[in-house]
């Protein structure tokens, strides 16, 4: 794993951004893509650049079961908010969080990955070391599944939500497996909050209670952390 800490999170976006133009330049042509607060900053950079990204895929992580595209929450709003409607791409995929069978969807999204396979992935990570959805105790080598929110999370997306009851309780995520198949990774961190989730990654024995620390067996991962993420290591 390489580490590179940086002052704050826009430096960070920045850092992130200049490893996509840089991977662009070498022919990459699929991105893995992330939602949450942490990657916004390297959204903002990419749609306030001149860079092209008209013949480029992008393909997310995860989406909540049952939140309309249209709903400010949903990872496809979120999307099209900071990134799609101001960058066109040739295609872009997020699972249907919407469908009505969850499992034939998560099987065509596994086969939209393996005919799009990621040159680059984004990556943030929950408090509890996941990556996408994928909790801990997710099987290491997955594909794309149904999953079910663990408390820690529903209590961390809460505050976007009007009442904790109206968070979703399950998402469709890429599953650790599809994410390792990715060629190279950019997992990014900021503030005192993912510090142990950090440590556990970078530190910790490789294991599914800290779904993160899977990474260590990618040979092309790069973190991007603040010094507040990077203070326990
Ligand atoms: C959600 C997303 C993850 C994200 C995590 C952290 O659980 N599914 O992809 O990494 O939140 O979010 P934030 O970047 O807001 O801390």
């Amino acid at each position: 794993m390489q580490i590179k800490i940086v002052k704050d999170k826009l430096a960070g976006g920045e850092a992130a951004f200049e490893m996509i133009k840089a991977g662009m330049a070498n022919n990459a042509k699929v991105l893995g893509l992330a939602t949450g607060s942490t990657p916004i900053t390297l959204y903002d950079k990419m749609t306030a650049s001149d860079l092209d990204f008209s013949n480029m895929v992008s393909v997310n992580l995860d989406e909540y079961v049952g939140l309309p595209a249209s709903n400010d929450q949903s990872y496809h709003y979120f999307m099209n908010e900071h990134l799609f409607s101001k960058k066109p791409f040739k295609a872009t995929y997020v699972p249907n969080g919407e469908a009505e069978n969850v499992e034939a969807e998560v099987e065509r999204y596994e086969k939209v990955i393996a005919d799009n396979p990621i040159d680059i992935q984004i990556l943030g990570i929950g408090r509890n070391g996941h990556i996408g959805f994928n909790e801990p105790g997710s099987p290491l080598d997955g594909p794309t599944h149904k999953v079910a929110l663990t408390q820690s999370t529903i209590d961390a997306n809460a505050r976007f939500f009007e009442n904790e009851s109206d968070v979703p309780r399950y998402a469709i995520s890429m599953g650790i497996g599809s994410i390792m198949k990715s060629k190279e990774i950019i997992l990014m961190a900021y503030g005192e909050d993912k510090a142990d989730a950090i440590q556990a990654t970078v530190e910790g024995p490789v294991t599914n209670h800290v779904p993160a620390s899977v990474l260590q067996n990618h040979a092309n991962v790069t973190l991007i952390l603040d010094e507040a993420a990077a203070s326990k290591l």
